[in-house]
């Protein structure tokens, strides 16, 4: 059977490439195309969309979500949950995780892709267990990574606990984009080797080396890879998945997609491609390889937060040693994985550490956290002189962070019993606060139901 395909361009396209701007009529535009492609299944939701959707689209997450899956009869929709921290970024109580992954299977999801930025399995728990209670397909994300310790060994190791939670498929989250070909085809052949589950592989084309990571890849038998359609592929996207589909017939791992469906969904989204490039949120920079990011291990977006952090400042000539910075910070914390939320936390750090001409004069309240033990266990042992510097003799809590955390479910719906409407409005409150407020208000002034045009 051949390689199956995840097509991204609704969640991680335009997250990657515009600031996750599309809108929800842009995101239905070729939905009833791709729906007859052939795909294992669509990725249309994920933190940066639901946030994007309140903040700054004024529109309402859950009807994005519902109307999609009445246009999808075919193929399964996907989204993305960052363990713990849902779309969020802190830590929810239980009955939130709950609730959130309940209400997300019964409004369209199929597929649930749970990560946790550290790795720590006791993040993703709650989650992976609510997500068979109700039924959903689950799957668990290995945040990628290069580090003293995270070896293959390591990754098989997590693998396994990963099978033993029970769930569906596993995939490799290489958000920066850092995988090498070569590396790719050893931790698939080893992940093959140790576990039944399917094997996913999630990669960015940052670096200009994500298409030979997947041929490779998929040499070694990965079972689904995730591709973006042309407009939206490619720079910090992932790989076209039209491309894809070309490169691999006449092999063994044919996906055999429909070619005319990709045709016209294609046609239809590169007005859209058209209408960001113009406006400028799609930024030609973002469309070009980023070689570098493989020699600073650091994703597509976190170097633009660095340099614009840099340049409020107007220290933009010190990027270079904010980059030599990283690292250091890094290995200090015991190596975490650059992805939301600690890409954010270890960036500010070491602009931090380099402007202030002394290594942890000034740290964020989340780093502080972080060696409190509050996200979580550190893949690696932190540096505890540091440690001491900066949380002196304050305990480090070694459980799971939420088991600090009373429900909150029942007490928000109550506070808020005016403004949501639906259990749906409640989470998207317990999420984003005043941002879900403001728009949940606006909404039910304008009395009248969003109504999303679908084309017939
Ligand atoms: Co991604």
């Amino acid at each position: 059977m051949g390689v199956k395909i995840v097509e991204t361009a609704l969640r991680d396209g335009h997250q990657s490439l515009f600031a996750t701007r599309m809108n929800t009529e842009e995101v239905l535009l070729a939905l009833k195309e791709l729906d007859q492609v052939g795909y294992h299944a669509i990725e249309i939701w994920g933190g940066a969309t639901f946030d994007a959707c309140l903040r700054f689209l004024d529109e309402d997450p859950w009807e994005r979500l519902r109307a999609a899956k009445k246009v999808c009869k075919n193929t399964k929709l996907q989204m993305l949950f960052r363990g713990q921290n849902i779309l969020g970024y802190r830590h929810y109580a239980d009955d939130v995780v709950e609730k959130f992954v309940q209400k997300s299977l019964k409004n369209g999801i199929d597929i649930i892709r749970i990560f946790d930025a550290l790795n720590d399995v006791r993040n993703l728990e709650c989650a992976v267990k609510a997500t068979k209670k109700y039924g959903g397909e689950c799957q668990i994300a290995l945040s990628y990574t290069t580090s003293p310790v995270h070896t293959i060994e390591y990754y098989v190791g997590l693998a396994k606990r990963i099978e033993e939670m029970g769930a569906d498929s596993i995939c490799i989250k290489d958000m920066a984009g850092v995988l090498l070909p070569k590396d790719a085809y050893e931790l698939i052949k080893a992940l093959k080797a140790n576990t039944k589950l399917p094997i996913e592989l999630h990669s960015h084309c940052t670096g200009g080396l994500c298409e030979m990571t997947y041929l490779k890849a998929i040499e070694a038998g990965v079972d689904i890879v995730d591709c973006a359609l042309s407009p939206l592929s490619g720079g910090t996207s992932q790989p076209c998945t039209e491309s894809l589909n070309f490169a691999l017939r006449g092999t063994p791992y044919d996906p055999k997609l429909n070619t005319t469906m990709l045709n016209e969904a294609a046609a239809k989204m590169a007005k859209v491609r058209a209408k960001y490039l113009g406006n400028g949120l799609l930024n030609p920079k973002v469309l070009s390889v980023n070689a570098n990011i493989i020699t600073y291990q650091v994703p597509g977006g976190m170097l633009s937060n660095l340099i614009n952090q840099l340049k409020q400042q107007g220290a933009e000539n010190r990027l270079d040693e904010v980059l030599a910075e990283v690292p250091n910070v890094r290995k200090d914390l015991g190596y975490p994985p650059l992805v939301t939320p600690l890409s954010q936390m270890v960036g500010t750090q070491a602009v931090l550490n380099v402007l202030n001409g002394e290594r942890y004069k000034m740290v964020p309240k989340e780093i502080n956290e972080y060696l409190h033990g509050r996200y979580g266990a550190s893949p690696a042992p932190v540096n505890e002189e540091i440690r001491r510097k900066i949380i002196g003799d304050d305990p480090v809590i070694t459980y799971r962070p939420a088991d600090d955390l009373k429900p909150e479910f029942a007490d928000l719906k109550a506070k808020y019993k005016g403004v949501a409407k639906s259990e749906e409005d409640v989470l998207s409150i317990a999420l984003f606060g005043d941002v879900a407020i403001k728009y949940l208000e606006k909404r039910n002034a304008e009395s009248k139901p969003t109504v999303i045009k679908v084309e017939a």
